[in-house]
């Protein structure tokens, strides 16, 4: 599958956020390979300016420094699903409150910094997208095994975040998109651990191509929606 983002208006701005990570560096190749966009911006903790999800002046700063063109895709491809010791809960017995916050700055708060930061920046005509990674396991209607109670509730946070952004977004940026996005099973340090036999795991280069297509296909009708690698919509 391939995508040309031939949807958004050529000359603008793209952003990957989380641009070191697995699915954020091929996002990054991949855009930087299509025609259209005039700069495609990588943002990380390691990058200049250092953008720091807990950090929200290192957020507001990231925003600030972007080259005066229109501001058209922002693809943040930040989150966590373990760290250091802390691995996703099997049980209640395993839950730790330093762990869960993290969790939740990490996976929600982060991200509504993002939200807070660059959608104002999102030109009020044309197509403008902001596309945030969430996790299918954020979805309650879907939660049939249980187990990975901080990063499913964070994300589950994370969706309804982008749920109310959207509200706010269509009131001034009629065309402009804000979603959550699952990119399926990828093979990144994420979910290295995690990607059980039977499971379909896909290289990041496949997952971005995918991601970008569903990208290219959206419109303002699916803005605060919830949608997987093939453009499905998810349920809450
Ligand atoms: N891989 C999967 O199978 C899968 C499945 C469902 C959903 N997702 C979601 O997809 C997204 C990307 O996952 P991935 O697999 O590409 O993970 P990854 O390779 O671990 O990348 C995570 C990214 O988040 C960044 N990050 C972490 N903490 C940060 C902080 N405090 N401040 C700024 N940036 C921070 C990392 O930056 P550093 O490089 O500086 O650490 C890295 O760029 C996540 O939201 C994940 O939940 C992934």
């Amino acid at each position: 599958m391939s995508a040309t983002l031939a949807s958004f208006p050529a000359g603008g701005i793209a952003v990957v956020v989380g641009a070191t990570g697995g699915i954020g560096a091929a996002c990054l190749l991949a855009l930087r390979a299509m025609p259209g966009f005039s700069q495609v911006v990588a943002l990380s903790r390691a990058g200049a300016p250092p953008l720091e999800l807990t950090d929200e002046a290192s957020i507001a700063a990231a925003a600030a420094s972007l080259p005066p063109a229109p501001l058209r895709l922002v693809l943040d491809a930040t989150g966590m699903l373990h760290e250091g010791a802390h691995m996703p809960e099997r049980s209640w017995r395993q839950l730790d409150p330093a762990h869960m916050a993290r969790s939740f700055a990490l996976n929600a708060i982060g991200p509504a910094l993002l939200m807070k930061h660059f959608l104002p920046l999102l030109p009020r005509d044309g197509k403008a997208v902001f596309a945030t990674l969430s996790a299918r396991v954020g979805s309650i209607g879907d939660n049939r095994l249980g187990g990975w109670y901080s990063y499913r509730a964070a994300k589950a946070a994370l969706n309804q975040l982008v749920h109310t952004a959207a509200i706010e977004l269509a009131r001034q940026r009629p065309e402009a998109v804000c979603v959550a996005l699952h990119p399926g099973t990828v093979a990144t340090p994420l979910s290295a651990r995690f990607a059980k036999a039977g499971l379909q795991v896909r290289p990041p280069s496949e997952a971005a191509a995918e991601l970008l297509a569903v990208i290219d296909r959206l419109g303002p009708a699916q803005s605060g929606g919830l949608f997987d690698h093939h453009g499905q919509a998810i349920p809450w």
